[in-house]
């Protein structure tokens, strides 16, 4: 595993564009997964202001997303299709054809199923990235006895849904269920690239990367059976969790 250990956020997440951009430019039909929540969002911003200046390109970029909540259409403001929008798709090059995120209406296994093939079509990511649930879920694959390989409807734990309550107007509004790739599909990338900042993710962080152990209830410590993963994280978080470099 590749701890990376930046001096701020905005260097983490100028650390991951660059290394975006760079896949990009090597290879301009690459496929990336995608990944939600406030952490990317100053990165996706980046990826903005690279595409704008002319120095990448997303025409021919295929993306999935990791994820996407039940129960609310993708024109609802709190939906990962209208954020994925909102924050990135709609201010760069990208043919919006080619990006996919599980439709969170109608037959929630038929969904899954159709996020399942997504996930392979014209091959697997060359890059997925990655947020980090204060419980260490990676997508929606919650800290659980038992977790799956594929991709399937996940309820989500109180944890998540107080962590995401800010989203929404109230807490009753988060959605309990979502649509999530599995952790073989993660597992499945060619490169596994996560960001996280901030003490709520000390926890999580401190399972991923301080000691050898893989378990189910920290999720995320399972990346630590792929040979190409890159940690990103800042010198306050790092510091945190007593990660020396
Ligand atoms: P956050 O969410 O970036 O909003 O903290 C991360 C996650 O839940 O995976």
């Amino acid at each position: 595993m590749n701890v990376v250990v930046t001096k701020s956020y905005d260097e983490s997440c100028t650390y991951v564009a660059d290394m975006i951009c760079k896949l990009v430019n090597e290879k301009p039909n690459c496929k990336l997964g995608l990944a939600t929540g406030g952490t990317p969002v100053p990165m996706y911003k980046k990826l903005i202001e690279a595409n704008k200046a002319g120095k990448v390109s997303f025409k021919d970029v295929h993306t999935v997303n990791l994820d996407e909540y039940c129960g609310i259409p993708g024109t609802h403001d709190q939906s990962y299709r209208y954020f994925m929008n909102t924050n990135l798709f709609d201010h760069i090059d990208i043919d919006k054809a080619n990006t996919f995120v599980a439709n969170g209406m109608g037959d929630f296994e038929a969904n899954a199923a159709e996020l399942e093939a997504k996930v392979r079509e014209g091959g697997v990511a060359d890059l997925q990235l990655l947020g980090i649930g204060n419980n260490g879920h990676i997508a929606f694959n919650e800290a659980a006895d038992v977790l799956h390989a594929t991709a399937h409807t996940e309820t989500l734990t109180e944890s998540t849904i107080n962590a995401n309550a800010r989203f929404f107007e109230k807490k009753e509004d988060v959605p309990t269920t979502a649509i999530t790739m599995g952790m073989g599909d993660i597992l499945a990338a060619k490169c596994v690239v996560l960001i996280a900042t901030g003490a709520a993710k000390e926890n999580a962080i401190r399972g991923l990367i301080m000691d050898d152990v893989i378990t189910t209830h920290n999720p995320s410590s399972m990346l630590k059976m792929h040979e190409n993963v890159y940690v990103v994280i800042d010198e306050e978080l790092a510091n945190l969790v007593g990660y020396k470099a």
